[in-house]
């Protein structure tokens, strides 16, 4: 593991007025500033509803380990500097092992790790496909999913610092499988992976840590446990509970 624990240092926590502007009125943003957030397995998810602040940690924490939405290789070239960062990166500290402080403080060119953002991944697939250090498919020639997989496949293959905001999104169930073993090997290996996802496939990921982001800020959890587990788990039994309240 690289990063053990993200927190808002004393001198930096938000005062009163900083409580009532964005993001500290976010539950587990405020939480985050008062307590910390401790990474207690090699693969942790967030999991929570749209709207409760998974993109605002997971930026902020890629932030922290200077990773961008484009890689730590080309973050460089790719023009936005290291110190443009996110309201919450402005102020959050990682605190790293003894490895993540060797990778973190080392040259760019050994750094290992990479900020995977849904919006911008599948952009990525089509402008990094053919550049040296990348991968070598052609990912323009094959559908979304399969770029996508191959790009985790080529970009995941070493022990680093992997920070993902919902991977799932192109993904099919089966695909969801593969990357499943993938974060899973990632894990085993050496790696770390930080993960908001929406999705109980990836949750499901063997001997990963569970974080549900809600109004109650955060909480560990059991995949069994849930809402997200719960509502798939009703809706694929019955959909007509959920859609009888929707429909008329
Ligand atoms: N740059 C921003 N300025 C103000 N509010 C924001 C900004 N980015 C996100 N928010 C708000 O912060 C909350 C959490 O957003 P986000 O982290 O994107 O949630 P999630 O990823 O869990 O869907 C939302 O209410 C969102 O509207
Ligand atoms: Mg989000």
């Amino acid at each position: 593991m690289y990063v053990r624990r993200a927190y808002v240092r004393e001198a930096n926590r938000p005062g009163r007025a900083e409580r009532g502007r964005w993001p500290f009125t976010v539950p587990c943003v405020a939480e985050l500033a008062e307590e910390g957030l401790t990474f207690q397995a090699p693969v942790t998810f967030l999991v929570g509803d749209n709207g409760s602040g998974k993109s605002t940690l997971v930026e902020a924490i890629a932030e922290g380990f200077k990773l961008d939405s484009y890689g730590g290789r080309l973050a460089a070239k790719r023009g936005r500097p290291d110190s443009v960062k996110t309201a919450l990166g402005e102020v959050l500290t990682l605190e790293t092992t003894a490895a993540g402080s060797r990778m973190l403080g080392g040259p760019r060119s050994r750094k290992q790790g990479f900020f995977l953002r849904a919006e911008t991944a599948f952009q990525m697939t089509e402008n990094l496909g053919g550049v040296p250090g990348y991968w070598e498919d052609n990912t323009a020639e094959m559908s979304h999913g399969e770029g996508f997989l191959t790009v985790f496949r080529e970009m995941f293959n070493k022990p680093g610092f992997y920070v993902m905001d919902e991977p799932e999104a192109a993904l099919s169930f089966t695909s969801c499988l593969h990357l499943v073993s993938l974060l899973h090997e990632l894990g085993q290996t050496g790696a770390q992976v930080v993960c908001a996802t929406h999705s109980p496939i990836l949750a499901a990921t063997p001997g990963a840590d569970i974080i549900e982001v809600g109004e109650h800020g955060f909480r560990r959890i059991k995949w069994d446990e849930l809402e997200l587990v719960d509502h798939w788990r009703r809706y694929l039994t019955n959909p007509d509970n959920y859609l009888r309240h929707i429909i008329d």
